[in-house]
């Protein structure tokens, strides 16, 4: 059967992606968060998965507000880079997995998670940015990814607990698929940031470092928390959390945390990575 091996959780900032497409890692604003981003390389290197299922969201450039999908899953055998606005990035078509993404939805659908299945969809920094940052700049990338977006972009977005509960059951889908893939599932988003509004600006170290806590440690109590909580700490875009809480829900209840970075600022987000391994 199918097996995730890990969860890896990290912010999915466009001004990263941009740093690494036009060759500004080295600079001084961006090289000490580059820097941390080396353990999370390194440990996908050496963990080389065959799946990565990537749970963020897209920001408008799929779906529009005509279509709201609250989950959306992609079972296409590749999705193209996002044109946002400056061109699609220069990296690589993503390379899907049909036959696990159909058997997802199927699990899914069928254990009550009322997916929507997306044939064709291109895939925005939310997605290609985390993918720069776990494989950098290949020329194909090197395992195939199943792209899950969440709505956190126009109100209600799903509760914290029901992303867990999600992450909950992908894992009892991949669990039950005759391959042998090995599966890393990816929470993309946050940390604290606010794009806009009287708080644009706002981040909260202190917030984002106790949720790496409760996250790892005691998930069903982070999963409690409630929208109001990460709007007020973490600011208007920082309940894109909800997305790692997907991630930690596919993953054992006890896991081994493999590696973890934080920094800020990135452009307006204070970014975090995280990696878990399963027990
Ligand atoms: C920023 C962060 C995001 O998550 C996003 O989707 C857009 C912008 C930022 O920090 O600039
Ligand atoms: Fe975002």
């Amino acid at each position: 059967m199918a097996e995730i091996i890990a969860g890896a959780a990290m912010s999915h900032v466009p001004a990263v992606g941009a740093a690494m497409d036009n060759a500004k890692t080295a600079e001084p604003y961006w090289a000490p968060y580059f820097a941390k981003v080396e353990g999370l390389r390194q440990w996908m290197a050496t963990a080389d998965p065959d799946v990565c299922i990537v749970i963020y969201n897209d920001h408008a450039s799929a779906f529009s507000l005509e279509l709201i999908p609250t989950f959306a899953l992609g079972v296409a055998a590749e999705f193209p880079p996002a044109d946002e606005g400056f061109g699609p990035r220069r990296v690589p078509t993503v390379p899907g997995h049909p036959q696990l993404a159909w058997h997802l939805a199927e699990s899914l659908i069928l254990d009550e998670f009322d997916m929507t299945i997306v044939n064709e969809m291109p895939v925005d920094h939310g997605c290609t940015v985390p993918l720069s940052l776990a494989f950098g700049q290949p020329e194909d990338w090197p395992c195939r990814v199943i792209p899950i977006c969440v709505n956190v972009i126009q109100y209600p977005a799903p509760t914290g607990h029901r992303c867990f509960q999600l992450g909950r059951a992908i894992k009892r889908a991949v669990e039950s698929f005759p391959g042998n893939e090995r599966v890393v599932v990816f929470g993309t988003g946050g940390m604290s940031h606010q794009l806009q509004g009287e708080r644009a600006g706002l981040t909260n170290p202190p917030f984002d470092l106790a949720f790496m806590d409760t996250l790892v440690r005691d998930p069903e109590a982070q999963a409690q928390v409630p929208h109001t909580t990460y709007l007020r700490e973490a600011g208007s875009e920082g309940i894109e959390l909800v997305m790692w809480l997907a991630m930690r829900g596919a993953l054992s209840d006890q896991v081994n945390e493999a590696y973890r970075a934080h920094h800020v600022p990135t452009s307006n987000t204070s970014n975090g990575i995280l990696v878990l391994e399963c027990t």
